[in-house]
């Protein structure tokens, strides 16, 4: 049985969002377990980001209801998201690029730490953790692509929370890099933070992902084992198509 059922940390519960006339997400449901890894793929256009965005606050669902634990995310503005538990990274880099490494980690740590010498040193922590130790006091603009992905995802965890939402953080890596970044994912779910990867890379997230949710057109197409899903019809009709 997946660790999904047993006890689901996020539930996405016939979600929908509507721009005008175009509906970018519809009636999605679908669960994270607790320090799950779940990928979630798709077409472009299809409506990853638009769900993301969802789950963190940044839009509010036209319908349905995004559960994690007892609370209902569903409306809450991002920063009670993350508060809550839910951190992000975004599909395009927003590093502060005139700020160091440091620096862009402890905007993070600052949500909740209650004064700099503790939201400087878990900085530390986390620079290392993500493999950028050394980097500290460089200014992000100096950062390679990789270097950058690995920066968001470290300030992002330094919100503390229990599910990291991550949008095509592997995108444009080589393959040495990707294998970094996949590492890192690896390293973050033994800490028993859930993840769930919007991710374009699948030789990135198929090996890694316990499960794999596929939209295609604002809909969920499959849900199922990595295996599963890459032999499902539909899907690859879907990848085809595009
Ligand atoms: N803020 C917005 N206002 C209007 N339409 C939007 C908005 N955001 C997304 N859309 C539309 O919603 C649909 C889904 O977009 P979304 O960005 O969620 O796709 P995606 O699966 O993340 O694609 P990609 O793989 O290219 O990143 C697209 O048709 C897009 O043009
Ligand atoms: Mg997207």
């Amino acid at each position: 049985m997946s660790r999904s059922v047993v006890s689901p940390l996020l539930e996405v519960v016939h979600v929908s969002k509507r721009f005008g006339g175009l509906v970018a997400v519809k009636d999605v449901s679908m669960k994270v377990g607790k320090g799950e890894i779940v990928g979630l793929i798709g077409p472009n256009g299809a409506g990853k980001t638009t769900l993301f965005n969802c789950i963190a606050g940044f839009f509010a669902p036209t319908d349905g209801q995004i559960l994690l634990g007892a609370d209902n995310l569903a409306g809450m503005a991002p920063e009670a998201c993350a508060r809550l538990g839910v951190a992000r990274t975004f599909q395009i880099a927003r590093t502060f690029t005139s700020m160091t490494a440091l620096e862009n980690v402890m905007v993070g740590a600052f949500l909740k730490a209650t004064d700099v010498r503790l939201a400087r040193r878990e900085a530390h922590d986390l620079l290392a953790f993500v493999g950028l130790a050394r980097h500290a006091d460089r200014p992000a603009a100096t950062m390679t692509i990789s270097e950058q992905r690995r920066l968001a995802v470290a300030r992002a965890l330094a919100v503390k929370p229990l599910l990291l939402l991550m949008d095509e953080v592997m995108a444009g890596l080589n393959p040495a890099e990707v294998r970094e970044a996949v590492d890192v994912v690896l390293r973050i779910r033994q800490k028993g933070i859930a993840c769930l990867i919007v991710e374009h890379v699948l030789e990135g997230i198929m090996p890694i992902a316990d499960r794999i949710v596929v939209l295609d057109g604002g809909r969920k197409i499959a849900d199922a084992a990595p295996r599963a899903v890459a032999n499902d019809r539909a899907v690859i009709s879907a990848y085809l198509g595009a």
